[in-house]
């Protein structure tokens, strides 16, 4: 009766958090954007509460978190709707597309020694090595799943076979892998996620390197999915880049083949433009025609105004300039 009687205050003061952590942090980023703060349900065609989102986690057996790497906020809200789902009684593992499966031996040892220790996972990993944004900005995702003892699954290919499979050597695969999900064969959306790839790039990639970097993309996607499903306890939570959890490729798609009974729910954290203010307008972003590819979409502000594609040739060892 108690419990009855303080869950709404509980829901409240979470959702106050949750308010204070997209309050204007900075001007200029969008925090007075009209979507920001708010979730689109796709399906229903309608803005549905934060709460709605909570309940329709907590009750799927694989969710799919989907962010921008580098947003500081979007990782505050994957770890709010990964305590939603521990509030509601669920003890999923906690699956980490940043943490491949060599590091695997490190992270069980890790958790082995201090299961409750987020803050020292990150360097017990190598997590800096691998050149992710810094593990303090995921370790409050990492903070709720341990303090709930929750298992964390290492769930992507190494570097290495991507690099290779980028190079066109299937050799670097699990053969298993390669055959079960074609990866020896185009995709069917061949030609999208190639278009994926070279937008995802600025269009400054040669053209030969494009499939090969699909095939990586797919290889990525399959072997996450399986990880996902091999990890899985009370279901699973997927941390990962926005591109991997789209309902129209990626692991949505995946799961579909391998365990197509399974309640999936996918949500993508989505930074407001100017001038977008109708979650229609964003559908472009993503090349899905009219039809925005995840279940769910957050929008967010923005985590910066830089231009991404200067930032990449920038990078590009190529790069006259
Ligand atoms: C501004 C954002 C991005 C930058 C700066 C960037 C940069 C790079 C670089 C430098 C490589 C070569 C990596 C290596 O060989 O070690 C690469 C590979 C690759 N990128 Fe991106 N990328 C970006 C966004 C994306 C996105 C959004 C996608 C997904 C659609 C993507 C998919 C890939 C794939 C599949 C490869 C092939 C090798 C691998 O999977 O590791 N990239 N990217």
């Amino acid at each position: 009766m108690i419990a009855r009687r303080i869950a709404p205050l509980m829901l409240v003061l979470a959702l106050a958090s949750v308010a204070r952590a997209v309050e204007p942090a900075a001007p200029g980023l969008g925090y007075d954007h009209p979507l920001t703060g708010r979730v689109w349900d796709v399906a229903q065609d309608r803005f549905v509460t934060l709460d709605a989102l909570g309940t329709a986690v907590s009750g799927a057996r694989f969710v799919l978190l989907g962010e921008r790497h580098d947003h500081p906020e979007h990782h505050q809200f994957q770890a709010w709707l990964l305590r939603r789902m521990v509030d509601a009684g669920r003890r999923p593992a906690v699956a980490f597309e940043m943490l491949d499966t060599t590091q695997a031996p490190a992270l069980a040892r890790h958790l082995a020694a201090a299961p409750r220790d987020a803050a020292g996972l990150g360097e017990a990993v190598g997590w800096r090595a691998a050149g992710w944004p810094a593990w303090r900005l995921y370790q409050p995702i990492a903070d709720t799943a341990l303090a709930a003892g929750l298992p964390i699954v290492a769930a992507n290919l190494p570097a290495t076979a991507a690099r290779a499979v980028t190079r066109g050597d299937l050799a670097a695969l699990d053969p298993a892998l390669v055959r079960r999900h074609g990866l020896d064969r185009p995709a069917a959306e061949q030609a999208a996620l190639e278009e994926e790839i070279r937008a995802a790039h600025c269009g400054a990639l040669p053209d030969t390197l494009v499939p090969g970097m699909v095939t990586a993309q797919r290889a990525r996607d399959a072997e996450m999915t399986e990880r996902l499903v091999a990890g899985q306890r009370d279901g699973a939570v997927l941390i990962a880049g926005a591109g991997h959890v789209r309902t129209d490729r990626g692991v949505p798609r995946v799961l579909a083949l391998l365990v197509p009974e399974a309640r999936v729910v996918s949500v993508g954290f989505v930074e407001v433009a100017e001038g977008w203010t109708r979650p229609a307008d964003y559908a472009a972003r993503f090349g899905s025609g009219p039809h925005l590819p995840f279940d769910y979409i957050w929008f967010t502000a923005r985590a910066d105004n830089v231009d991404q594609c200067a930032r990449l040739r920038r990078r590009a060892p190529a790069d006259p300039d």
